[in-house]
């Protein structure tokens, strides 16, 4: 990847939903240090994430980490600072912002401000085998699933979106049917190893419409009732695999079918799989066998929210710094509303 501007060191801070992420990023030599807490022993005895914990604990351990960062990479203070703007929990994406421009303040150093998504779709810039554009984006977490036609960086055109339930919600969702605990989709993902994914018959929704849509809220319905049936028949612990193995299935069919579809239609030859369900399993190997382009994605750590997405984003994103000033914390932001670096759209 080339840089416009001189080597320099940035600080990136993910603070969007529960996750604190930091992550110090060098654009002459790649990953300097990264560092993240997870939030999920705290919002699991509640079942999701609870807004006003989750910042509450931000606070606690943002700085901590940055220090640590600095001091693993041996570096002082960064050349710039990148931060999560949006979309998110706005409470959450406030920590980060405030310390953001805090530091840059104190440190008089340029602070840019990071699309969430724009950064997941962005990991994979991490690796050595990054992508070039233009490729087909298929971007899969707890809040959105969508395909997203790049071209170049901030030249995004959504061409399918869930018209109800992301994918992630719903393996959150049918986890919690099965009794595992939150966040649901590794659980369940572990699960489903030892399970049988022709047991049960689901629904492989919008496969046989036009468009490249999804919806996912009928295949969480299929799984409660086939939960519910198994607990009046007493049979639910012996299905519990099954019915996971199943669901699994038939939520990676459909991405995969989708997203084949979609990379046909659009003639795109390169396929980037990003967000937190991104780093199933099963969706890898499924992309890889069945897609006859070039398959990319993030090493599992960088699938779900990390700091090191949004310091790879801010260093592309460089022309868009300013100086400390607004705290930037937008809750609903649409990555397509986003054009390329220099023009501010924030
Ligand atoms: O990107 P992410 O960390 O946070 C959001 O921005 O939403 O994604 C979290 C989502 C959760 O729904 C979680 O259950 C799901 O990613 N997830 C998985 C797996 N690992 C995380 N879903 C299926 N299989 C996995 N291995
Ligand atoms: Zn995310």
């Amino acid at each position: 990847m080339s840089y416009d501007a001189q080597p320099m060191n940035i600080l990136g801070i993910e603070t969007s939903c529960d996750e604190t992420g930091v992550a110090l990023y060098s654009t002459e030599h790649g990953l300097l240090a990264d560092a993240l807490h997870s939030q999920v022993d705290l919002h699991a005895v509640y079942g999701g994430v609870v807004p006003e914990i989750a910042s509450r604990d931000h606070i606690r351990r943002l700085l901590p980490l940055v220090r640590q960062v600095l001091a693993q990479a041996g570096v002082e203070r960064p050349d710039a600072i990148a931060y999560t703007a949006g979309p998110g929990l706005v409470g959450a994406l406030m920590v980060g912002g405030g310390m953001a421009n805090g530091l840059g303040f104190a440190w008089d150093c340029p602070i840019i401000p990071v699309h969430h998504m724009e950064g997941h779709l962005l990991a994979p810039m991490l690796e050595d085998n990054a992508p070039d554009f233009p490729f087909l984006a298929l971007l899969v977490s707890g809040g959105h699933t969508m395909l997203v036609g790049v071209r170049g960086l901030g030249e995004y055109q959504l061409l399918g979106t869930t018209l109800d339930d992301a994918v992630g919600e719903a393996f959150d969702k049918s986890a919690k049917l099965l009794g595992l605990g939150y966040p649901g989709g590794p659980a369940l993902a572990a699960l489903a190893e030892s399970g049988n994914e022709t047991a049960f018959a689901l629904p492989r929704p919008m496969l046989n419409r036009p468009g490249s849509d999804f919806s996912f809220s009928g295949l969480k319905t299929a799984v409660m009732l086939i939960v519910r049936d198994a607990i009046e028949r007493g049979s639910l612990d012996a299905r519990r695999a099954d019915i996971a193995a199943s669901f699994q299935r038939a939520a990676v069919d459909t991405l995969v079918g989708r997203t084949l579809q979609t990379a046909r239609r659009e003639q795109y030859g390169r396929v980037v799989i990003a967000g937190g369900v991104g780093a199933n399993r099963l969706l890898r190997k499924e992309m890889g066998e069945r897609f006859d382009g070039d398959v990319y994605y993030p090493r599992m750590a960088y699938c779900t929210d990390n700091g090191a997405m949004i310091a790879v984003a801010g260093a592309l994103r460089f022309a868009d710094a300013e100086q400390a000033s607004e705290i930037r914390a937008r809750a609903r932001w649409a990555l397509d509303s986003l054009a390329g670096p220099g023009v501010a759209t924030v």
